[in-house]
């Protein structure tokens, strides 16, 4: 079969299952839904189908072994390492349409809903139950949990409430031979062997195709104050952290670069949050922690102030004051994307961060001299976002390339402490080729293993991961 015969057979395959409207093969749907976020891969499905249930993604998946067709499961398509994009003429299963939320069960704080549902949908749910879904990063208001699931979220909070993974409490799955599995139920206690769960979390979709999962809810915390703190080195970040989580919880603890946040100004997403010599300091730290501990923190700001760690701060005492130091940080991915930039998104034990960022920064002052290089992250939890700028004038296969030539150099410093290329955004196609850097060649086998064992025919994205 040739790539240009499949958009037929795609109708002819899965029509038995689809009714004709839940199956697209028009040119604008299949730009739209071939792509996560990533711009540097080309797209080229086959076909979009819009399943409704589990038992129409079981049917479609045993269809596909049946006609050799290799799908693609597709959320909200913010991926930022191509893990959704379909290249080469695979039928993508969109969970566009599986968005009911199902059930909410009090007594074990869980919602249960389609793996389609938004994720700010899940935190808006649990708010008008009085509960709290912490899980929280700036595309919440388009991916889907499901995609969450599938490379294990994480984003703003993670210091104090860890990632997607602590938060599914069961999950419905669909492997790639067409089987339907629900596991865990919900439960809190369940020793009975393998918690297979935790599989198919974080697998970018390469084993199974989530379609129902089980979220567990916590209490709502009190209000949240916002802290951002102007910082004149990069060696003051780490120890502004020590003093802080030495006397008070933090929520969260992000930082970025001036550069990072001119962007975000610029496209007028944020307003500067200092006057005078500290609106020039070169990083900021953003600190959230809870209001019963704001005299704690302002204490510990002062002491910070005395010995020059940091030169200036502002602090929020509303919530419309911490969502707008909350949107200099929250924006700058959207503000960087026009730019095209090549994200890199590594993550070392918090103990290591301090040295990291030393190798990082002089690495980076000698292998990109020529580029503008943003940095941001989720320093609290060791995960560092460093974003190289595309010159308007370079061509952007040209500029990848460059990249790419350098990110050896950049993973040997992760690999050299045992950290990882990718902390929060997955391996998906962007990556897949310097796994090596992270996992060694006993774990892939383990994983190949494991692949071949939920899909054996390959038919579940094949190519992302390894
Ligand atoms: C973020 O922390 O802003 C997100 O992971 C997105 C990004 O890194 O661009
Ligand atoms: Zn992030």
């Amino acid at each position: 079969m040739t790539d240009r015969d499949q958009p037929k057979s795609a109708f002819e395959v899965y029509g038995q299952v689809l009714a004709a409207e839940r199956i697209r093969c028009d040119a604008d749907s299949l730009a739209v839904w071939g792509h996560d976020r990533t711009t540097s891969f080309q797209a080229d499905p086959a076909a979009i189908l819009f399943p409704e249930t589990t038992s129409e993604v079981a049917a479609i998946v045993r269809m596909a072994n049946a006609s050799g067709h290799a799908l693609v499961p597709s959320g909200g398509r913010t991926g930022l390492s191509g893990g959704a994009v379909a290249r080469t003429g695979e039928v993508v299963v969109s969970l566009d349409r599986m968005n009911r939320i199902e059930k909410f069960n009090p007594t074990d704080r869980l919602l249960t809903c389609q793996a389609g549902v938004i994720t700010q949908v899940i935190q808006e749910t649990a708010q008008e139950k009085g509960l709290f879904y912490p899980v929280d990063f700036a595309s919440a208001g388009s991916s889907h949990i499901g995609g969450n699931v599938a490379t294990n979220a994480g984003g703003i909070r993670v210091i104090r409430y860890g990632l997607t993974r602590q938060w599914i409490a069961g999950m419905t799955v669909v492997t790639g031979t067409g089987d339907v599995l629900r596991l865990n139920h919900g439960l809190i206690k369940n020793a009975t062997g393998y918690d297979l769960r935790h599989l198919f979390i974080g697998s970018e979709g390469t084993l199974g195709i989530v379609t129902e999962v089980d979220v567990r809810l916590c209490m709502q915390p009190e209000p949240q104050r916002v802290l951002v703190l102007a910082v004149p080195q990069l060696s003051g970040l780490m120890q502004i952290l020590a003093a802080y989580s030495a006397r008070i919880e933090l929520s969260a603890f992000e930082f970025f670069s001036d550069l990072a946040m001119r962007r975000v100004i610029a496209r007028g997403r944020a307003v500067r949050p200092f006057a005078g010599d500290a609106g020039d300091s070169p990083l900021f730290a953003l600190l959230e922690f809870d209001q019963s501990a704001e005299e704690e923190a302002l204490d510990i700001f002062e002491a910070l102030l005395a010995t020059g760690v940091v030169t200036d701060g502002v602090i929020s005492r509303s919530d419309a004051q911490a969502r707008a130091l909350w949107a200099l940080r929250e924006n700058i991915s959207e503000s960087l994307a026009p730019e095209r930039p090549y994200k890199n998104d590594i993550s070392v034990r918090i103990e290591d961060v301090p040295d990291f960022l030393v190798s990082v920064d002089r690495l980076v002052s000698r292998a990109y001299p020529d580029f503008e290089v943003c940095w941001y992250g989720h320093i609290g939890d060791g995960n560092l976002h460093l974003n190289i700028l595309k010159p308007g004038n370079m061509a952007e296969a040209e500029f990848v390339a460059v990249c790419h030539h350098i990110s050896p150099e950049l993973f040997a410093e992760v690999h050299k402490r045992s950290g990882s290329i990718s902390a929060e955004h997955g391996v998906g196609l962007l990556k897949r080729d310097f796994l090596g850097f992270s996992r060694s060649p006993e774990e892939v086998a383990a994983m190949r293993a494991i692949k071949a064992v939920f899909d054996p025919n390959g038919v579940l994205n094949p190519g992302k991961l390894f």
